[in-house]
């Protein structure tokens, strides 16, 4: 913790007797740390108009610029309503029989078998973001898309050195391709009569008083840029909780049993799964929502303060970063005691306001948090009722691939259930 050099202790200052605001350098860079839920209000929603995302241009460029990630102000408000109109729950809840049918594809394949469950928990949310982009029309493209993927992922987590062969280079070659087969894409589907399908299906029907059709590349990288922001950050907080029930063995139990009885209303209505069924299972929210404390992948965000700030007695200058620290205020013992516990019961009751941001706040905040959830539950409700998982090796240590995982992705033996039951 730095503080201010002499002569700049001026009113008003960094003082600030809590520790919850402070400055440092990362890099060289000039940040404040923001670890208090009022102050992080401050700057993702009361003033978010002070304070703009900031991303290294490496990722701008590889995600492409015109993703409203990295925007401001009507370009990008304009996007996110038609981002969240496509994963608000009226516009998914019809994706339940699609999503289970991805997770019953993929359990079987699980079955006596070690996986890795990161790389597993990826390839669902893939399928799944996949599904809510282009719709269940799946064309032939979505193999290729697939695959360009998966470099430009390699690309993006490495260093931004843009010579052959190097990740990075590689990553930008498998855009420029995801590009053009977009584009392709994209103009078959502008001759439909009515684009439907997805995401995609929304930015193309983007036309009224307002908006202006949205270009192709528009289309192109804000599509890019909803299925990178999907998929890793899901699979990695599902394989968080794998772990965690794993460890918590009578949490598993109980889970299970909630799960059960899900099941068996399905069975006697002889129905599939709904999402009405999914808006009962309130012990398996709350080991999801617990999960998003205790990991907190997006252990914080980045903002840019775009002229000379001050707020309630704190100075942040033009140009300088700001961090909220979304790990420190869900690992803060006066709003989570015993923090370090997962202890889903703490969210019997509802969290303090502004203490629990796992998909952020304010005009950034994650469009696709109801998304995220529903794979997950659908996930949970099969594998929970129909199989158990060994952790195959025993060291608890973490790796960042971005997101902070379990080591080595958590490799894990899955079986079928009613074998445990028998042998015990
Ligand atoms: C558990 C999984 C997820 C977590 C923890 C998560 C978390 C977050 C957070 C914290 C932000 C705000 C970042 C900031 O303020 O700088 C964000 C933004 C975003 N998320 Fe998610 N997310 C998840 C899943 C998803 C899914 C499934 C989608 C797909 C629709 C998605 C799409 C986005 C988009 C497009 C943004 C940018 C919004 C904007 O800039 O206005 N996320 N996410
Ligand atoms: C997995 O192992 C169990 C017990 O050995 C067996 O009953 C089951 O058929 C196996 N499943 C597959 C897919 O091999
Ligand atoms: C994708 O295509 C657009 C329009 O032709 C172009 O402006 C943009 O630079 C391309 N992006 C990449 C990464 O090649």
């Amino acid at each position: 913790m730095a503080m201010p050099p002499q002569g700049r202790q001026t009113s008003p200052t960094w003082l600030n007797g809590y520790g919850d605001i402070f400055k440092t350098h990362i890099l060289g860079c000039p940040c404040v740390m923001i670890s208090s839920p009022e102050a992080a209000r401050v700057v993702l929603v009361s003033k978010a108009h002070l304070f703009k995302p900031t991303y290294p241009p490496s990722k701008e460029k590889m995600i492409g610029p015109e993703a409203l990630f990295f925007h401001q102000g009507s370009y990008h408000s304009m996007l996110k309503k038609l981002v969240q109109a496509s994963f608000l729950p009226s516009a998914i809840r019809g994706l339940v029989p699609e999503v289970e049918q991805i997770v019953l594809n993929f359990l079987p394949t699980w079955e006596n078998t070690t996986i890795n469950t990161l790389q597993e928990m990826k390839r669902y949310a893939f399928d799944v973001a996949m599904i809510s982009a282009f719709g269940n029309k799946q064309d032939l493209e979505m193999k290729g898309i697939k695959h360009l993927y998966q470099c430009l992922e390699k690309g993006y987590n490495s260093m931004p050195l843009d010579l052959p062969g190097t990740p990075f280079h590689k990553a930008m070659k498998a855009r420029k391709q995801l590009n053009e087969t977009l584009r392709k894409l994209i103009q078959e589907r502008r001759k439909l009569e009515k684009p439907e399908g997805g995401l995609l299906g929304v930015l193309l029907g983007a036309k009224n008083q307002k908006i202006d059709q949205l270009s192709d590349s528009q289309i192109a990288d804000n599509i890019i840029g909803v299925i990178f922001a999907a998929h890793d950050t899901t699979a990695s907080v599902l394989t968080w909780v794998l772990k965690y029930l794993h460890d918590n063995q009578d949490l598993l139990a109980a889970v299970t049993r909630e799960q059960e009885g899900i099941q068996r209303k399905i069975i006697e209505g002889n129905r599939r799964l709904t999402w009405d069924d999914t808006r009962h299972m309130p012990l398996t929210t709350r080991v999801i929502q617990e999960t998003l404390r205790r990991a907190s992948i997006l252990s914080f965000t980045f903002r840019e303060a775009v002229q000379d700030v001050e707020f309630q007695g704190y100075y942040i200058p033009k140009g300088w970063k700001v961090l909220p620290l979304f790990r420190s205020i869900h690992h803060c013992a006066d709003f989570f005691p015993q923090p370090e516990k997962f202890d889903p019961s703490r969210f019997e009751v509802p969290p303090r306001p502004n203490t629990f941001m796992p998909f952020g706040n304010g005009v950034h905040s994650c469009p696709g948090s109801e998304l995220a959830k529903l794979e997950m539950l659908v996930l949970l409700h099969h594998l929970t009722t129909s199989y158990r998982w060994q952790v195959v090796g025993d060291e608890d240590g973490i790796q960042y691939g971005p997101f902070p995982v379990p080591k080595r992705g958590l490799p894990v033996k899955v079986t079928p259930r009613n074998i445990i039951k028998a042998a015990a």
